[in-house]
Order: structure tokens, then sequence, then C-alpha cells
């Protein structure tokens, strides 16, 4: 069973997993990612790897509290085994041939726009990572970001950390102050990359934008996570989960994940009642 040799809390609704799965790390690239069980019953949770470390055999995963799964996973410690990981599963991000990138994420979305800047950032290309979050206390891995990008502009919507103000109005700032992208990356809730994959196609830049819609088996078999790419189906499990970002129809996933909404606070609720002994209906 795989072992998670290091449980960090990024902020009180994130945490970082070390997960020891050597076989994974050796072959994980940049925008894969895997499934995981943390018992028996629980269900399938798809994670992009944020970081794969062959001295030690860790796939690093970063997970928030959003619903019963990822619940029971948030409360798993460092030497806690976990039922099952299987990846990595995906296309990997293409970054070859890039003079100059942005990478843009959105809250937990920097933990996968992290590594794409990484990537692009040690191949040579000119990287500037533009980091979003609502306010400073859901800042996460900072540092990482800091290291790894030719320059991190992070920004908060109320401006208690860094420069007040959206993800897209940087992005057009450092546009308009004579940054030429020949690639834009968007990681991020499908609001964000919607809004920053309608910018860049004013500014014809072309932009890969992450989904991660539901998911249930991660193998193209279910159906569950298919998207509308250019008036096409696609499975982002199979054939993402990167997307041309001017191609994506942004509306029609927004509509099918809004369903799933519902539904996993009230089973995040319930466990959350049933730890604290309160009876509930959900
Ligand atoms: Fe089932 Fe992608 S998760 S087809």
């Amino acid at each position: 069973m795989p072992a998670i040799l290091n449980k960090t809390l990024l902020n009180q609704d994130v945490a970082r997993l070390d997960i020891y799965a050597p076989l994974i790390a050796a072959k994980a690239l940049p925008g894969q990612f895997v499934i995981i069980r943390a018992t028996a019953e629980s269900e399938r949770v798809p994670l992009t790897i944020a970081q794969a470390d062959t001295s030690n055999g860790a796939v690093t995963v970063v997970v928030q509290k959003v619903g019963k799964s990822t619940l029971v996973l948030s409360e798993l410690s460092t030497g806690d085994n976990l039922h099952d990981i299987v990846g990595p599963l995906g296309m990997p991000t293409h970054t070859e041939g890039l003079k100059k990138a942005a990478v843009v994420g959105g809250g937990l979305g920097c933990a996968i726009a992290w590594p794409i800047t990484k990537a692009l950032h040690d191949q040579g290309t000119e990287t500037h990572m533009i980091a979003g979050f609502r306010n400073k206390d859901l800042v996460i891995l900072e540092n990482e970001m800091l290291r790894d990008a030719t320059a991190l502009h992070l920004c908060t919507d109320d401006g208690s950390y860094g420069e007040k103000g959206f993800v897209t109005d940087k992005l057009r700032l450092l546009v308009q102050q004579g940054h030429s992208f020949d690639r834009v990356y968007a990681i991020g809730p499908l609001i964000m990359m919607k809004f920053v994959s309608k910018l860049t196609k004013e500014l014809g830049i072309p932009t890969v934008v992450s989904m991660n819609p539901i998911m249930v088996d991660g193998t193209g078999m279910c159906g569950a996570c298919r998207v509308t790419v250019d008036g096409k189906v696609r499975f982002a499990c199979v054939d993402g989960p990167d997307f041309d970002g001017h191609l994506v129809d942004f509306d029609e996933t927004m509509k099918r994940a809004s369903a799933y909404k519902e539904f996993e606070a009230a089973r995040k609720e319930s466990h959350i009642c049933n730890l604290m002994g309160v009876k509930t209906n959900a």
C-alpha cells in the first residue's frame, strides 16, 4: 500500500501529500495526474502530479477539502497508507520550443501551474508566472513558484498580499508593457480559465487550459470527464487534461460542474457531522 511520506498543510483547506510511488515518480511528466483511493470504500480522486522526485520515489499532490472524498484524504497523516494510487494518467503538457511564456494559476490551480512553470523555466523559456488568490490566507507554494519562475507576479482579489487585482488584469498589463508571450497556460477555476482565454483570444496569444472535470475511471471508458472542444466531445482523462482554451466550451462544463456542487457540499457536511457524532439526513 502506498505510504504518505510527508504531509504539509499549505493553508486551512489545502494539504500537500508526498506519496511513495516510485514507479509513477519515474514516469510522470508535467500535466499528468494520478487517481487515488484513500480506503477501499473511498471514491477515486483524480489529482494532478505537482512534483515527482525519483531520488525518494515520491509523487506530490495537493488536495483541497471540497467534498467527502478529498476531506478523507486531507485527514490522513504522515505514515498513513493509501488504499491505492494509479498513474501517471493523461497527456503531458507540451512545453517545447517556446522562448517566452506566461503561466496563469488560480488558487489551487497554482499547484498544477507550478510544475509547468518549472518545466518551462528549466528548458530555458522565459517564464512569467501570474498566481492569483482570493486573499493572503489562501496563498500556497509561494516559495516554490518564486524559485522556479523567471518572474512571479502574485495577486490577491482583495489586495491583502501581492498586487491587488485579478490575474487577467495582470496579464493584460504585462502585454501592454511590451511582454510578448508565445503561449499562455491557464490553470484554475473554470471561470478564470474562461476569462483568460477570452483575453488571450483578443490579444492573439495561443492558450492552453487544463480541464479538471469529474472523473471516474480515468481511462476513457465511462465518459464522466467529457468536455466539448471545437464542437467535438473529448475526454479530459485521455485526450487532455490540456486543451486549446480558445476552443473549449466553458459554459457547458461549468453547467455540468455546478450540478455536482450541491451534492458534494451535502456529503462533506454529512462527513463532518458523522465525525462530530451529529445526526444528519444527508
Ligand atoms: Fe471516465 Fe474520463 S474519467 S472517460
